[in-house]
């Protein structure tokens, strides 16, 4: 569904993606795996069109998403769903009206149609009843759930979740787990996961990639990622990447020197 080509995105002299060539097939969970700045949340960014790079392309079925105009991205941006980093919810808007934003936003869909497209979403993410709550009173897995129904709201082609799980308790995190997999495998929705939760990573994905300081380090499935003879990929697996002593640039090129001098 995606192919990534010779992507390279430079923050001044940071350079968050390194000439990344990458596939992301349809109706397959892909999790990206990485530690903090390996440039995960801004491969999302083009993944989505949402941040122009400064070479290389991104085909989303075949069309190339670094130089649509517009109209067409603003076509192709309505087949994909996204759940931010933190949900994003809109704390001013009740449960109700934050699912139902995108489809007043985008679409003419009149208001009893919009209400049962959103009891459904609803009671998809096992919600439902919950409409007129503020995203106040709910919990932090919760709210990723509301975040999950408006992300699905213009049943998308493909969902982009940024970091799903972080920050919520193992039972939250099961939960949601099990509905990335779910929606993947009964709507046959395409997945784009990023995380650096391993475990939940081995539970949902087909294919894993890692990240690595912008390198695409290793890439396969789960079997070939457990079974990886990179040190690297050992140590993001077996290890705590981000743990008491997490990985900086500087670990990096000094493990680029020793490894492939
Ligand atoms: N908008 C930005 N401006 C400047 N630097 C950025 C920006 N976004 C990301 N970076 C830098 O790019 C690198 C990758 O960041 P990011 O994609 O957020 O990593 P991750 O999501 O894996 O933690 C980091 O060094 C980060 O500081
Ligand atoms: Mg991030």
């Amino acid at each position: 569904m995606i192919k990534v080509e010779n992507l390279v995105k430079k923050y001044g002299n940071v350079t968050a993606l390194n000439h990344l060539n990458c596939r992301f097939e349809t109706g397959k969970v892909t999790v990206i795996l990485g530690g903090s700045g390996s440039g995960k949340s801004t491969l999302l960014r083009q993944l989505t069109g949402l941040e122009k790079p400064d070479s290389g392309s991104v085909y989303f079925d075949g069309v190339n998403l670094t130089t649509a105009n517009k109209k067409k991205l603003y076509g192709i941006r309505r087949k994909m769903g996204m759940l931010f980093q933190g949900s994003a919810l809109f704390n001013y808007l009740n449960i109700f009206e934050n699912i139902a934003f995108p489809l007043r936003e985008h679409t003419k869909i009149a208001d009893n149609i919009i209400k049962t497209i959103v009891t459904m979403k609803l009671e998809m993410v096992g919600l439902r009843g919950t409409e007129k709550l503020m995203p106040s009173q709910l919990s932090g897995g919760m709210m990723k759930r509301v975040g999950l129904a408006r992300a699905m709201v213009m049943d998308p082609k493909i969902i982009f979740y940024d970091e799903p799980t972080s920050g919520l308790d193992p039972i939250s995190t099961g939960v949601i787990d099990k509905l990335i997999k779910d929606l993947n495998q009964a709507l046959n929705i395409t997945s784009v996961v990023v995380s650096h939760d391993m475990e939940s990573c081995f539970r949902i994905a087909d294919n894993i990639m890692i990240l690595f300081f912008g390198d695409i380090i290793a890439e396969g499935t789960v079997e070939e990622i457990r079974n990886s003879k990179d040190l690297r990929v050992k140590q993001f697996i077996n290890g705590e990447p981000e743990g008491p002593i997490p990985f900086t640039r500087t670990d990096k090129n000094y493990l680029d020197e020793i490894l492939f001098r």
